[in-house]
C-alpha cells in the first residue's frame, strides 16, 4: 500500500509534492508534468510523446534564452541539468542519446542550491542565492542546425530517489552553422534500458562526463 493512500485512509492531510516542471521554453502539453521518467526508460525521451515539432519558441543563434521552472518547493537538493536538442522525429532515433546534442550544462544548483526541498516556494533573486528556485540564461551556440527541433531539459536530482527528469519543448532554430557534431551528447542516468548501469550517487551533483564548452558550475 502506498504511504499516501494509507495516510488518507487515516484522515491525515496528505501533502502532495509537485516536482519541478519546466516553464520556459513552454513544454509540449504532455510534458508539462511533474513526474520523472519511468526508471525502465520506457518513456524516454519526452514522456513517450511522439515528436512532431512545429512552431514553438523562435531560437535565433546568438540570442540569450531563459530556462525557468514553475516555482515550487520540490527541488530535491538541486542537482545538475542540461539543455539539449534533437532534430530527429523517428521514434527509434529519438531514443538514442547520440541524437541529442547538448546546448548548455549546469553542474550543481539546478534548479536550486538547497539542503533538500525548500521550506517555501521562492524564486532566487540572483545566481548563487540558496534555498530558492534558480532560472538560467543561456546563449544559443553557433553550432546549431536551422529548422524545427525538440529541446529538452534533463535533470539529475541530488537528494531523494535516483531519478531522471525530462521536459521537452518545440523550438524553431535560425542562424546556425550546422556543426552539431562538435556538441556533446546528452547525459542519461538512472534509466535502465537507455543508460544501462549508468546511475548517479545520492548527495552529489552529477559532474557530466561530456559537459561541452557551454557550461555553468554552481
Ligand atoms: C527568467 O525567468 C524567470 C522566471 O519567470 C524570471 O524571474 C527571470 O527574471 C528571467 N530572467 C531573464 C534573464 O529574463
Amino acid at each position: 500500500m502506498k504511504t499516501a493512500t494509507f495516510a488518507s485512509m487515516l484522515g491525515f492531510a496528505v501533502v502532495t509534492q509537485a516536482h519541478m516542471i519546466m516553464q520556459n521554453p513552454t513544454p509540449i502539453t504532455s510534458n508539462a508534468v511533474k513526474d520523472p521518467l519511468e526508471s525502465s526508460g520506457a518513456n524516454f525521451p519526452c514522456h513517450g510523446q511522439s515528436l512532431a515539432p512545429s512552431g514553438g519558441a523562435a531560437w535565433s543563434v546568438g540570442s540569450t534564452q531563459n530556462l525557468s521552472f514553475q516555482v515550487n518547493t520540490a527541488v530535491h537538493g538541486g542537482g545538475s541539468c542540461q539543455v539539449s536538442i534533437t532534430y530527429e522525429t523517428d521514434a527509434e532515433k529519438v531514443k538514442d542519446p547520440a541524437n541529442w546534442y547538448v546546448i548548455h550544462s549546469i553542474e550543481g544548483g539546478c534548479p536550486a542550491i538547497a539542503k533538500g526541498n525548500l521550506n517555501s516556494a521562492t524564486e532566487c533573486g540572483s545566481m548563487g542565492q540558496t534555498e530558492c528556485v534558480n532560472s538560467f540564461p543561456f546563449e544559443l551556440p553557433k553550432e546549431l542546425k536551422n529548422g524545427q527541433a525538440t529541446m529538452a531539459w534533463t535533470w539529475s536530482n541530488t537528494i531523494g530517489n535516483r531519478e531522471f527528469y525530462m521536459d521537452c519543448a518545440y523550438v524553431d532554430v535560425s542562424g546556425g552553422s550546422d556543426q552539431l557534431g562538435s556538441l556533446p551528447n546528452m547525459y542519461v542516468g538512472n534509466l535502465q534500458d537507455v543508460a544501462g548501469s549508468c546511475t548517479n550517487k545520492e548527495e552529489s551533483n552529477v559532474k557530466y562526463p561530456q559537459p561541452g564548452q557551454y557550461r555553468l558550475w554552481l
